[in-house]
């Protein structure tokens, strides 16, 4: 994974890491990485490992990846032991978030665990900076852009693969109350003195207004949402040094959009997977026009 990053930081390209939670979200996501013929990053959480299993994961993972080319990463890992066990479990990357914590603890936590993964073969992402929103249990209420000269020590103190940058995004629905906004002169100082680390973005749903309105026209109660503009995520990584790009709420809503549809239309409908398949479906169909956006 990380020879696919490093191309794609060479190239100008991103890939899209996707969050699934069953087994429809992961099939959504190996089928448009067949599809489209490109790497993708399948992301779970940790409390998506805690819901399906951390086991089991791995397995539905293998079983379903077949030949493509989608990688399994940890997304957000904050518990070490949590993230040292699905190093062992055979993840391709992991994620450790000590964002939350002062500079000097954050480097501590993840200098453990890049050793831990490095002599395992396995990646890691770090984060510096503080998304606004909810990451996990942390809540922050405002954005602290990633400081580029702390990134440069950061990057060189704890030999991180790669590294989660903020620069205005946040997670969930709710990302901007007016025009969407992210600071590219602060993304340039970074890449400036970190020319060779992949950068990436979190909170980078695009929250698409043509499923939000599905969403609340069939019961749903999702008012206000706003997302990234798309033609940002696009200068992010075909300008810019952005080689990963997070998305979980998008997919959500696609999917929950689509089966509160599905059951509204076909109301004599309880057979499971007549509304899971309509959702999956509409989910890949997303995540092919998103992988179009972001990649070559
Ligand atoms: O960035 C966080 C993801 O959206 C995962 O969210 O912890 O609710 O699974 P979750
Ligand atoms: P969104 O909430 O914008 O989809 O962000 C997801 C994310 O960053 C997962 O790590
Ligand atoms: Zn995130």
């Amino acid at each position: 994974m990380k020879q696919e990053l490093i191309k794609a930081l060479k190239e100008k390209y991103a890939l899209g890491a996707f969050n699934f939670v069953n087994l429809e979200m992961l099939k959504a996501i190996i089928e448009a990485s067949l599809e489209t013929d490109f790497p993708v990053i399948a992301s779970v959480s940790e409390g998506a490992l805690k819901y399906i299993g951390e086991e089991e994961t791995v397995a539905m993972f293998k079983s379903a990846k077949k030949n493509a080319k989608v990688f399994l990463h940890l997304d957000h890992g904050k518990n070490l032991d949590l993230i040292k066990r699905t190093v062992d479990l055979g993840f391709d990357s992991v994620m450790i978030d000590a964002s939350s914590f002062p500079f000097e603890e954050n480097v501590k936590q993840t200098k453990e665990v890049v050793n831990y993964a490095h002599n395992k073969g396995v990646m890691v992402e770090a984060e510096l900076g503080t998304l606004a929103g909810i990451e996990d249990e942390v809540k922050a209420d405002k954005n602290i852009y990633t400081n580029p000269n702390e990134a440069k020590k950061f990057v060189e103190l704890t030999n991180c693969d790669s590294l989660a940058v903020a620069i205005g995004t946040s997670h969930g629905a709710y990302k901007f109350s007016g025009e969407s906004k992210l600071n590219m002169e602060v993304l340039s100082e970074i890449e400036n003195l970190l020319p060779n680390t992949p950068l990436v973005l979190h909170g980078a749903s695009s929250v698409p207004q043509k499923y939000v309105d599905l969403l609340n026209n069939f019961g749903g109660n999702v008012k206000g949402a706003k997302g990234v503009d798309e033609k940002l995520l696009y200068e992010a990584c075909h300008k810019h040094n952005i080689c990963k790009i997070n998305s979980d709420t998008d997919l959500r809503i696609t999917f929950t959009a689509t089966i509160r549809k599905y059951l509204s239309e076909n109301p004599e409908v309880f057979d499971l997977r007549k509304y899971l398949g309509a959702g999956k479906e509409e989910v890949k169909k997303l995540l092919i026009e998103k992988i179009k956006l972001l990649g070559k």
